[in-house]
């Protein structure tokens, strides 16, 4: 191990994991071998507002396997109400059908079910409003997520607006959204005297951590999350839903015995959080060549009474294209109905739609190619904070997947190509996602008797964190990458920040740099058996003098059936502008994953909520489509070469959410294509396809 070895970053590395997980070995969140679990079966509230007036046990606990039945009356009392959502079975209180109600805690998972059937509840309803109405009572939020400014206004969009020679003025809508990883929420877990040990299907074992411990009142040190594999979660995990608080109470009635809990897949439209329903209004205001002279973007979003999650969505037209004058606003309605969350790309996906849709009207107004006229509004700078972009190859990619994809053929009027029974069409998008390190990440490496141990408390979703970590650990520690052990998953692990805001590799990668760079600088490049060192990831100075975001471009080819309105995707070309790319192999099928999941939000994706009861409808994967192989045909990903000295140590920007992010309005750029039918309201489905 002596000779320096480095060029692990850049390497298609298989996956690390990829055997246990083929062969069923590695174990997820309600596999860990524990004695005796007991499970537990939760009832969800059957109103959207009002009270629990009585709940009779007797027939659930004559049972024998019946442990237990938590409530609002018996449940143990927790610490903090802080967070509304988490605030559970505490009082009488409903605020969302589907709340947490009751807990059957049994021998089997039969029994746990079987009893929760046998409750009777008896509810005091109260009205309630669980429709997203743009004309109802709306309030503008303090701020959006993460902490950015609900409104924007640079220059004077008003008087541009009135001035500008061409106007597209629309409006886009985009359903409520579930999250469906294939592994639902799920946590073994015991309590043990003070403490708790729990394996959750979590996106960050240091969160989870910390929530469980405020919520209960008890010491960090007295929780340990263990989540080494996780069966998806595109941040449906990301922070803890009222399911782990769920475990920890009835592990904790339990007092020794461990408890299972998993979700149903009807559940988790229930309380596990969901994309919010968007409707944007945007206004574009141009020169007769396409250039942008205005822009305003005007979201409204729902909320939910018991806590706030305020979306970010027109953030993206902040910074996308240049324009002197324009503006940006969110307003939120609060609906007695769940606690929103997030959702790949949790703003920038819903909020480059109807933009992006918007760009390609433009272009037809104009009559001018929807790929020059983006490149023909390419910004110096960021528009509204006027700082230098770290690198920005929007243009780059544009012009890659326009030649790759073969746009110089296509014919600008729509439904101009006919082929048999099937209009083919063809459209383009712009993405974006931006660049975040989170605060608060150590690393812990230790020169062990063949080569490394690598720790730091991470968690890998499904996106590669076990492999990658291991490509920056080898270089920066100029060791072969098989030298170098990693290990996540456990808050035994040095504090990480959750996968999130793709913001992991960035995130754990710097720590793991500054660790190795620690070490080699106080033990040298050769450091003997057993020494080690920690180091925490710094926060980036250059935050504050660079805009920091990645950038692609998605080019859809789609076919609609003239008679039938069905619709199809024969091709996608995603090029994507990311920094350094860590593993070429785990990243093409990061971008993969995200344009099929885009695919999905374009043609299938839509939780109908029931304003009547409050009630997702759409509940499970019969009623609520996401794309099987069979909807999936060619997807071609790749990206520009680009560096990126300010980002991070290693380069890289985050690549897990940006697929998502462009996919749903390049296919509505081609549906327009192909029939000459603009769809503004996802779902593109083949009846808006008939009209
Ligand atoms: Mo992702 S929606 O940032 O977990």
């Amino acid at each position: 191990m002596s000779s320096p070895v480095s060029g692990a970053i850049g390497t298609p590395r298989v996956r690390v994991d990829a055997e246990q997980k083929v062969a069923g070995h590695a174990p997820y969140a309600m596999e860990h071998e524990v004695a005796e679990p007991a499970y537990v079966f939760v009832v969800g509230a059957r109103i959207a507002r009002g009270r629990v007036s009585e709940i009779d046990t007797a027939a659930a606990v004559a049972d024998p396997d019946v442990l237990t039945v938590l409530t609002h009356e018996n449940a143990p009392r927790l610490a903090s109400d802080e967070d509304k959502e988490l605030w559970i079975l505490q009082s009488p209180e409903v605020g969302y059908r589907g709340q947490i109600v009751a807990a059957v805690i049994a021998a089997s998972s039969e029994a746990a079910r079987h009893g929760a059937e046998a409750l009777e509840i008896t509810y005091e309803a109260e009205e309630h409003e669980a429709e997203l109405d743009p004309d109802g009572e709306l309030y503008k939020p303090e701020t959006v997520n993460p902490e950015l400014p609900t409104d924007t206004e640079v220059g004077d969009f008003g008087a541009a607006w009135a001035a500008a020679p061409v106007k597209v003025e629309r409006t886009y809508t985009t359903p409520m959204e579930h999250n469906n990883p294939m592994e639902p929420h799920a946590s073994t877990a015991a309590w043990d005297g003070g403490g708790i040990t729990i394996y959750d299907s979590t996106q960050g074992v240091h969160p989870t951590r910390a929530t469980i411990a405020e919520t209960f009142g008890i010491d960090l040190d007295d929780v340990r999350v263990i989540a080494p594999y996780v069966g998806g979660g595109f941040g449906s995990k990301g922070t803890a839903h009222s399911n782990v608080i769920v475990a920890c109470m009835a592990a904790k009635a339990l007092a020794g015995r461990p408890v299972r809990f998993s979700v149903t897949r009807q559940q988790m439209f229930a309380f596990t959080g969901y994309r919010t329903p968007t409707i944007q209004r945007i206004r574009l205001g141009a020169e007769p060549d396409g250039k942008l002279t205005a822009i305003s973007h005007d979201a409204i979003e729902q909320t939910a009474r018991i806590k706030e999650f305020a979306e970010q969505t027109a953030v993206p037209s902040r910074m996308m294209y240049a324009a002197p004058h324009r503006r940006t606003s969110h307003r939120l309605a609060e609906l007695d109905v769940p606690v929103p969350s997030w959702m790949r790309a949790p703003g920038e996906c819903p909020g480059m739609f109807a933009p992006e849709v918007a760009m390609d009207e433009l272009a037809i107004e104009c009559g001018i190619d929807p790929v020059e006229l983006r490149i023909r509004n390419e910004p110096e700078v960021e528009p509204e904070s006027g700082l230098p972009f770290s690198s920005r190859n929007l243009v780059a990619c544009l012009r890659e997947g326009a030649e790759r994809f073969g746009w110089a053929e296509r014919d600008p009027e729509p439904r101009a190509r006919r082929e048999g029974d099937w209009l083919y069409g063809t459209g383009v998008a712009s993405s974006t996602y931006p660049v975040h390190r989170m605060p608060g990440t150590s690393a812990r490496i230790t020169r062990t008797a063949d080569g490394y141990l690598v720790e730091i408390g991470a968690a890998d979703i499904g996106t590669g964190a076990w492999t990658v970590l291991g490509q920056i650990a080898a270089d920066a520690l100029g060791a072969d990458v098989d030298e170098v052990e990693v290990q996540i998953g456990d808050t035994l692990r040095p504090k990480a920040s959750v996968a999130g805001g793709s913001s992991g590799t960035a995130t754990w990668g710097t720590a793991i740099v500054r660790t190795a760079e620690k070490l080699r600088s106080e033990h040298g490049d050769e450091p003997a058996e057993g020494t080690s060192a920690e180091a925490e990831a710094e926060e980036n100075e250059d935050d504050e003098k660079f805009a920091m975001h990645a950038f692609g471009a998605q080019f859809a080819e789609v076919k609609v059936n003239a008679y039938t309105g069905e619709i199809r995707i024969p091709r996608m070309v995603g090029i994507f502008a990311a920094g350094r790319i860590v593993n070429p192999r785990t990243a093409r099928s990061q971008f993969i994953g995200a344009m099929t999941m885009g695919i999905g939000m374009a043609l299938m994706e839509e939780s109908v909520l029931d304003p009547r009861s409050g009630h997702v409808v759409t509940h499970d994967l019969a009623e609520y489509h996401v794309p099987t192989n069979a909807d999936i045909q060619s997807i071609e990903v790749d990206w520009i070469a680009e560096e990126d000295k300010h980002v991070n140590p290693m380069g890289t920007k985050g690549i897990g959410e940006i697929g998502i992010v462009g996919a749903a309005a390049a296919i509505a750029n081609a549906a327009f294509h192909a029939t000459g039918l603009r769809i503004r309201d996802l779902p593109i489905t083949s009846d808006k396809l008939l009209r």
